[in-house]
């Protein structure tokens, strides 16, 4: 057999054992009924605890970092550990999520280590699962590549969850509990970042590809809003004197998606909503609500937050209510590594698969690390474009694809740094 019938059997099963580590690592959640795992959270736990032996097995030494990103590491040919490559993507999930984003990503850089049956390669590998990309617990996403990457600031960590618990705290509880957890950041060793995740959207189906190479992920912007009207009695309050935060907030949701709508490749959504006093008989006095804002560039997407909220306050003065609005996450759009793209292409080819270059609408971790190492991305296709749902899912075949051309990656990756020499950044 040629090496490439090999990798091509090994990625078969390793398919398999990957989606039935998916399906295992579902049923780790913090909500009865449905997959939610947050920062920090008892499922999470859970899922360390069910991964952590599966590393093992591979051979990699398991620990889980400060930051509670849970790392495993397989050493290099030689023992030392000058050039790392790091692959990973995130454990945590949004609200009744689907079984595959993330975590599949995380499980790809497993199954490459097991489809390396035993080799050891000139570089080490790191294998991470993020605590906290979504930002499900606290609004604010990747708390977990923040932290491996030094930038979790300081301004962040105040942010609260649903029981009023700051980012610090909770930081402060894990480490307290777990004194074996490892500092967050980085080794110098780190030379790049790869992360496989499924797409979370119909193009390559549409494309009738089984993979594609992120070239660039689109800016993001988040946003609380208040609208402060004025609660009163449903019965006696004619219209007219009504100043109703609900109606105001409403209105203003259409124009959201009206906004959105007239500008190519603008998306703008209001996921998060609350009336309060939230009686069936009381106008509602005060709205708070979400705001999520993405354009593949930069000044797209400010203008258009601008106008959007520029929108809410014109509303809110005509029908005689206030707004307050607070844009609390701003991540520029971030374009990956040409080399680290390059690699990756060839890696596809050589396992026998057409590619194209896309830009990701969705935030991935590779975000956040690309400004600090050389990354690429890698989608797999995603049928139906389901994504953060529960009906998400992911083709065998296409996840043997993946293990296939990332097998490939893994050698290529060496023939580069061969070329190269460690500093990918010279
Ligand atoms: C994460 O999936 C995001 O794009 O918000
Ligand atoms: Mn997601
Ligand atoms: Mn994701």
């Amino acid at each position: 057999m040629t090496t490439d019938s090999v990798r091509a059997a090994i990625a078969r099963d390793g398919a398999r054992t990957l989606l039935a580590r998916c399906e295992a690592l579902a049923k780790c959640t913090d909500k009865s009924g449905e997959i939610l795992r947050t920062f920090l959270s008892p499922a999470m736990e859970q899922v360390h605890e069910r991964m952590r032996p599966w590393f093992e097995a591979a051979g990699m030494k398991v620990n889980a970092d400060r930051a509670g990103n849970l790392r495993a590491l397989y050493p290099s040919a030689s023992g030392d550990d000058t050039v790392r490559l790091l692959i990973g993507s995130h454990l945590d999930t949004v609200p009744n999520a689907g079984a595959y984003d993330g975590v599949l990503g995380v499980l790809m850089g497993l199954a490459l280590v097991e489809g390396l049956r035993g080799r050891h390669l000139p570089y080490s590998m790191e294998v991470i699962g993020f605590s906290d990309e979504e930002g499900t617990r606290f609004g604010v996403p990747f708390i977990g590549s923040r932290a491996v990457a030094n930038c979790l600031d300081e301004s962040l960590l105040s942010n609260k969850d649903v029981k009023g618990i700051t980012i610090s705290d909770a930081l402060r509880d894990y480490a307290a509990a777990h004194s074996e957890a490892a500092d967050a950041s980085l080794p110098p060793s780190t030379a790049a970042y790869l992360e496989f995740h499924i797409e979370q959207g119909p193009v390559l189906e549409s494309q009738n590809l089984a993979l594609g190479i992120v070239e660039s992920l689109a800016s993001q912007s988040r946003c609380h809003l208040a609208f402060y009207g004025f609660a009163a009695h449903a019965g006696t309050t004619p219209m007219i004197l009504r100043r109703d935060a609900l109606a105001a907030a409403a209105e203003w949701m259409t124009r959201v998606e009206a906004l959105a709508s007239d500008v190519e490749g603008l998306v703008a959504t209001v996921g998060q909503i609350s009336a309060e006093p939230g009686g069936v008989n009381v106008i509602p006095g005060v709205v708070r609500c979400s705001l999520d804002v993405r354009h593949a560039q930069d000044g797209v997407r400010s203008t258009a937050v601008k106008a959007i909220l520029d929108e809410a306050r014109s509303i809110a003065g005509r029908r005689g209510i206030t707004v307050e609005a607070e844009e609390y996450h701003t991540q520029p759009a971030v374009h990956l590594d040409p080399a680290m793209i390059a690699i990756a292409e060839t890696s596809l080819r050589h396992a026998g698969y057409p590619s194209m270059r896309m830009t990701s609408g969705a935030g991935h971790d590779a975000m956040v690390i690309a400004p600090h190492l050389p990354s690429a991305m890698i989608f797999l296709r995603n049928p139906g474009g389901i994504s953060h749902h529960p009906d998400e899912s992911v083709l065998e075949a296409d996840v043997a694809a993946a293990i296939h051309a990332g097998l490939c990656f893994l050698d290529e990756f060496a023939t580069y740094l061969d070329k190269k020499g460690s500093d990918l950044r010279a």
